[in-house]
Formats: structure tokens, C-alpha cells, sequence
């Protein structure tokens, strides 16, 4: 397939209209919602973080509201527009799902957009490519160990592939936009994009520690989350992310830019962690005196 020129009009062109074209109309009332109970029912309402989730994308989608009457390209305002639409339907998903389910929520306000509404869009995107990152791997952990019912999975599967799209979206409106400033070369400095990543790294912290709160402290991952740990390990994660990350980036036009800073960290790390030596099983008293009867 012929090179694009980042940051040229064709560029523009090809980024802006193939996220449109790929929209899906999410509508939560059409789902298909399954009738948990029991065991399940109790899992998905113990999920200490259903707030945090519905109130980014409400979040989200008062960003976007914000910045869009700021941009002046009919075509990238008809395209971030389209976005801030997803992500208000993903925040009427969620909340039709703590409804129907009745799952019990503190019930913090969604906080306020910034001021600064260019720089707050910006951060968000970076926001999203570090959470749809960690999200392909966890939600992949899940999926396989059958923590919820899989209809669950298809309706969380339906969101992945917005974010998806989002984030392959955003990285390449970054790289438009810093081009058309002639700060192309800026993108393309790991610093510009770690110093992103950072503020998301520090958002991600308060929302773990926010749902830790939430929970009392207790019980989800000593108890109902161990279906989902069994085996868990940063190795695993990491190495699922990263499968994930290949795996649904495969179906956007490879003349598009894609989010590479994480994966080449992760992979980084992944290498580095398979280089460290393995724990060994303790021995035990009686394996001892074996090997010293030896
Ligand atoms: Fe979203
Ligand atoms: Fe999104």
C-alpha cells in the first residue's frame, strides 16, 4: 500500500474518515443483557471500580463538548464530535448496567473539564492508549478465566473496539495536529510522549486507589477476584497486552500511525522480566532431609 505523509491533507482524510466509517451505534437498551444471578451477579456488583468507569466517559465526553467549538477543521470537528457521541453512549452503557444490576455506587459527581480544554483533550487521549493498553490484557486474563458470563464479555467487547478506535484515531490527530504546527518532530521525541503518559499513569493511581477506598479495603481481590488472579503475573499481563495490542491493531489501515511508546516499553519490560531468574518453589522440611539422605 502506497506511504502517507503524516500530517498531510490525504492523511487528514484517511484517519478522519475511516474512524467514521467504522461507527457503530451502541444502544444499551438493545444489548443483550443477561440474566445473572447468583455467584455471577455478586461478582460483577463487587467490582469496586463501575463509578470510575461511568464517570470517565461522561468525563470524556464533557472534554470533547468542550474542545470541539475550538477546532476549526469542519472534517476533524465532524470526527472528534462522532467521538465525544461514543463515549456519552459508553457512559449511558454503564449506567444502564449499575441500574439494571443494581450495583451499589458512592455516587461521586463526574469531576468538571478543565480550563484548559486543548491540553485536557490531549491528556485524555493519552489517558485512553494507556487504559485500552492495559485493558486488551486484563480484559483478555478475564475472558479466559470465565469470571463473568461471556454475553458480559460481548457487551464489554463492544466498548474495547470503540476505544480501539479512539486511540489509533488520536494518535494520529496528535501527529496532524503537531505537524501542521511544525512541531511534527516533537511527537517523535519519547519525552513529548512519556510526559503524557505520566499525568495517565498518575490518573490511573487515583483511580485504584480511589476503588480500594470504595471497597473498605477488603475483600474483591482476596476473595472474588481470585477466579480471575489464579496464575496471575506481571509476565502474563504484560505478554497478553502485548497479543492483544497486535491482535486488534491488525485491522486498521497500516498507513496509519498506531500507539508504539507502551507497547516498546512493555515489550522492553517483558524481556527484562523473563530474563530474571524464576522463584523457586520453597523446599520444605521433608524435601530436605531427602536431598541431604541423598
Ligand atoms: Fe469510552
Ligand atoms: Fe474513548
Amino acid at each position: 500500500m502506497n506511504e502517507i505523509k503524516i500530517g498531510s491533507f490525504a492523511h487528514k482524510e484517511l484517519f478522519s474518515r475511516s474512524f467514521m466509517e467504522s461507527h457503530q451505534q451502541i444502544e444499551p437498551e438493545d444489548l443483550m443483557w443477561p440474566k445473572l444471578d447468583g455467584l455471577a451477579l455478586e461478582r460483577l456488583q463487587q467490582i469496586p471500580f463501575w463509578e470510575e468507569a461511568l464517570n470517565t466517559e461522561l468525563e470524556a465526553g464533557a472534554k470533547i463538548d468542550a474542545y470541539l467549538p475550538m477546532i476549526s477543521d469542519p472534517l476533524l470537528q465532524d470526527a472528534i464530535a462522532l467521538m465525544g457521541r461514543e463515549e456519552a453512549a459508553h457512559g449511558r452503557l454503564f449506567k444502564y448496567m449499575i441500574e439494571h444490576y443494581n450495583i451499589e455506587v458512592p455516587g461521586h459527581a463526574p469531576a468538571q473539564p478543565s480550563t484548559n480544554v486543548e491540553q485536557a483533550f490531549i491528556d485524555f487521549g493519552y489517558g485512553e492508549c494507556l487504559d485500552a493498553f492495559l485493558g486488551f490484557g486484563l480484559f483478555k486474563i478475564a475472558r479466559q478465566s470465565g469470571f463473568l458470563p461471556e454475553p458480559m464479555f460481548n457487551i464489554f467487547e463492544r466498548l474495547l473496539q470503540d476505544e480501539t478506535r479512539h486511540i489509533v484515531f488520536f494518535v494520529n490527530w496528535v501527529a496532524y495536529l503537531l505537524s501542521s504546527r511544525g512541531q511534527g518532530a516533537t511527537l517523535f521525541r519519547s519525552p513529548y510522549s512519556l510526559w503524557h503518559y505520566g499525568r495517565a499513569v498518575q490518573r490511573i493511581m487515583g483511580v485504584v486507589g480511589r476503588s480500594a477506598e470504595h471497597n473498605g479495603g477488603s475483600d474483591f481481590s482476596a476473595t472474588e477476584a481470585s477466579v480471575f488472579l489464579e496464575g496471575f503475573s506481571l509476565e502474563k499481563l504484560i505478554s497478553n497486552c502485548l497479543q492483544e495490542n497486535a491482535r486488534r491493531m491488525s485491522v486498521f489501515d497500516s498507513r496509519l500511525l498506531q500507539p508504539q511508546l507502551l507497547p516498546s516499553l512493555a515489550q522492553v519490560a517483558l524481556s527484562g522480566i523473563r530474563l530474571l531468574p524464576k522463584r523457586q518453589p520453597q523446599a520444605t522440611k521433608q524435601n530436605l532431609s531427602k536431598a541431604e539422605n541423598s
